[in-house]
């Protein structure tokens, strides 16, 4: 047992414990060819409300990518599949140009939804917060897709793949 009480945590001592939460990965992207693209892997997504339709997601505030975010007003959330491993790793990484060799289509007002997600879920930015070290987005869910097929996971530092183990 690994117990914590001070309130100066260390940082990746945090991070671990957080990480015990399992969860989908998704790749949040933004821009359009009018200005430029955008995709971050995040696990911080998560849905709120139903009535309306809104979902979170949250951004490190030293993120390249936030310009193109504030700018557009707009962000799709792709979950991906278990096949879609690699594009976990390419829009976690800083690779020059996260879309080259990437399959995706326009979505609303243009912005870029990779094809064969598990489920894709464009949104219209109703709220941003700086919150610590993040940008916290709230977005109202305007158009989603989904398939029923294994989602990707990611739990305690490494990717997973699901088993059914009882029903709910
Ligand atoms: C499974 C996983 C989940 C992640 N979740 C987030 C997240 O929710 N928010 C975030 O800002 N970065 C997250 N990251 C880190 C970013 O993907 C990474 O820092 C990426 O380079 C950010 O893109 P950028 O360079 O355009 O900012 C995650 C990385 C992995 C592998």
């Amino acid at each position: 047992m690994n117990t914590k009480l001070s309130p100066s945590f260390d940082k990746r001592d945090l991070r671990n414990a957080l990480g015990s939460f399992g969860t989908g990965v998704t790749v949040v992207t933004s821009g359009s060819n009018q200005s430029r693209l955008v995709g971050v892997t995040a696990n911080s997504f998560s849905s709120v409300s139903l009535d309306p339709p809104v979902v979170l997601w949250s951004l490190g505030s030293a993120s390249p990518s936030l310009d193109i975010f504030d700018a557009s007003g707009r962000f799709v959330i792709n979950i991906l599949s278990l096949q879609q491993i690699d594009l976990s790793k390419r829009f976690s990484s800083n690779v020059p140009d996260k879309f080259e060799g990437v399959d995706f289509g326009e979505g609303l007002e243009g912005l870029p939804v990779i094809s064969n997600c598990v489920a894709t879920i464009e949104c219209k930015t109703i709220q941003r917060s700086v919150v610590g070290d993040h940008v916290l987005f709230l977005g109202q869910v305007e158009k989603y897709t989904y398939e029923r097929k294994p989602t990707l996971l990611f739990c305690q530092g490494n990717y997973l793949q699901g088993a059914e183990f009882e029903a709910t």
